[in-house]
Formats: structure tokens, C-alpha cells, sequence
């Protein structure tokens, strides 16, 4: 059984009920995260706090008062429904029921903020030690990336591909340039340097990725944040994903083609294990 938070009121799952008339289901015009919570503590917490914000200014959408009280919401449906504190929680807020359905943004309305515990939904056991297969789609997303919009169709449609093709992950390429994955973000090790794209209008700056730099500065690898071209991308020696659900994992396949031996790389397994540990000390001096 699952408690929600559901505009100011706790309810079991199936109790929890939107109007139709809710801008986020007529026009997805709402924004979300997803927040990992280790044995009870947040992962990152603020930061994806302020990401939410950053995605609520660039929708021009006004989040209601309750979300100062987030991180109590949060942590309340969290553990009604995971025992051992492990598991996701899901944040979203739209622009609110409005009648009639009209595109411009109603003179009256509440943000609906919903506030949803997600059980975990492991990678493949296999994705540590052999590596992931990933596909590239062209990336047909809108000019606006940053903004972790719940308009996810062309992520949706590109990853629903990749596991039609057997792969884990659909990677988005725009003008020869991959951007991210459908829902993590991109690196690849060129010329033993540890390449993403830059953080900018056409990528989510992910939570991990962030992470994954930082961890990355600590272990003395070679950085760089700029952008990699198609048949760079398919020359690299290692490729990785990060995302708040899968941490960090090696890619091993790019459209059925080998990547470097064909094995999880080196660094990709540094930066792994470097994920562990910092997860592992959260609630000691690690605050997350
Ligand atoms: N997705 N890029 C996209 C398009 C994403 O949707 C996500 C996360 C990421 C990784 O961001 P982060 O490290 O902050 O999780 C990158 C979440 C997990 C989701 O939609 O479920």
C-alpha cells in the first residue's frame, strides 16, 4: 500500500484522483523530479529542489507554498511505503485544473502538486558486469531540455524503440551531436578523457551527472565538458550512463557495434564503485 501526497492531503494510491480538466493531463504542462532516498536519506536533495525551481521558472509556473514543505512531504510518503528507507520519490506540479480548455495560461488556477512514493526498478543484473546495449535515435526533442518538463512523448517513443531493439537505452543525437539518453545522461572516454556534453538548453543537467564530474575530479581523471560527435561517440574507449535511478553503468554496445574491448571500462568502474561509497556513507558525513 502506497500513501500520497496529493495537493495538501494524504491519501492511499487509489484514492489519489486528478480532474480531467487538469492541465497536466490535457497539455502536459507540468514539471517533475525523481529523488533517490538511501536507507531513509535523500540523495542530493537540494539540489533537485533547486533544479524543480529552475524548471518551474522556465515553464513560468508558480509553485505552490506547500512545496516549502517538500522535503517533510517527501520523506513521510517515503516511508510509509519502504521499510528499509531504499527506494524513489516522485515530484510533480502542473498549472492546475482550469475550464474550458484553452491553451493560454488561466487567469485562476492551482498548481496541482502531487507527491508519489516509485519503487525502485532495478537495471538488468547483468548491466554491471557485461555492460549495456544502447541504441541512437535522432533526438526530436523541443529547444528547452533543461526544463524537466512531464512532456516526455519523444522519450517515451525513443526509449520504447531501444527496448524493441533489445538495448537499454535510446541515446538522442541532434545535428551529429549526441546530446543524452532518454532518461539519463551521456559520457564517453576520449583520448582517456572523460567527455559530456555541456550543460546547456539541448541536455538535462542531471543530478548524477553532476556527480559523476565531481567523483570524477576526485579520482584525477581527465575532464571535459563539450560535445561529441556521432563517430566519436562510436570510437570511444568506455561509455557510461548516469541517472538518479541507475547511478552509474558501462555501456558496452552502441547500435550492435563493440565499444573499446567490449568490456565495462576502467574508469567507467572507478567512478562505479566511487558511486557506491559515497551512497553508502550517507547519513554519516555525507549529507546528501
Ligand atoms: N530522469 N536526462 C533525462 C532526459 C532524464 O529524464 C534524466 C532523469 C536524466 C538524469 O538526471 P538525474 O541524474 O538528475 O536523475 C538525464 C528521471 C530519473 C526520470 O525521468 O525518471
Amino acid at each position: 500500500m502506497s500513501i500520497v501526497y496529493l495537493n495538501g492531503e494524504y491519501l492511499d494510491l487509489s484514492d489519489a484522483k486528478v480532474s480531467v480538466e487538469d492541465r497536466g493531463f490535457l497539455f502536459a504542462d507540468g514539471i517533475y523530479e525523481v529523488v533517490r532516498y538511501y536507507r531513509g536519506h535523500p540523495f542530493r536533495l537540494q539540489e533537485h529542489l533547486v533544479r524543480l525551481a529552475h524548471s518551474a521558472e522556465g515553464a513560468c509556473l508558480s509553485l505552490p507554498e506547500a512545496a516549502r514543505q517538500l522535503p517533510d512531504i517527501m520523506q513521510r510518503v517515503l516511508a510509509d511505503s519502504s521499510a528499509s528507507g531504499d527506494g524513489e520519490v516522485y515530484v510533480q506540479c502542473t498549472r492546475g485544473v482550469a475550464h474550458p480548455r484553452s491553451h493560454p495560461f488561466p487567469v485562476e488556477s492551482e498548481p496541482t502538486l502531487l507527491v508519489m512514493p516509485v519503487p525502485l526498478h532495478a537495471p538488468p543484473p547483468e548491466a554491471l558486469s557485461d555492460g549495456l546495449a544502447v541504441i541512437t535515435t535522432p533526438d526530436l526533442r523541443w529547444g528547452r531540455c533543461d526544463i524537466k518538463s512531464t512532456m516526455l512523448l519523444p522519450n517515451v517513443l525513443a526509449k520504447q524503440h531501444a527496448r524493441q531493439q533489445g538495448a537499454f537505452e535510446a541515446v538522442f543525437v541532434r545535428d551529429g551531436i549526441i546530446t543524452e539518453g532518454a532518461s539519463t545522461n551521456v559520457f564517453a572516454v576520449i583520448d582517456g578523457c572523460l567527455t559530456t556534453h555541456p550543460k546547456d538548453r539541448t541536455i538535462l543537467g542531471g543530478i548524477s551527472r553532476q556527480v559523476v564530474l565531481d567523483l570524477a575530479h576526485e579520482l584525477h581523471l581527465e575532464l571535459c565538458e563539450r560535445p561529441v560527435t556521432l563517430q566519436e561517440f562510436f570510437n570511444s574507449q568506455e561509455i557510461l550512463l548516469s541517472s538518479t535511478t541507475i547511478e552509474v553503468l558501462p555501456v558496452t554496445r552502441v547500435d550492435g557495434q563493440p565499444i573499446g574491448n567490449g568490456r565495462p571500462g576502467t574508469a567507467t568502474l572507478r567512478l562505479y564503485e566511487a558511486f557506491q561509497r559515497l551512497t553508502a556513507s550517507l547519513g554519516g558525513d555525507e549529507e546528501g
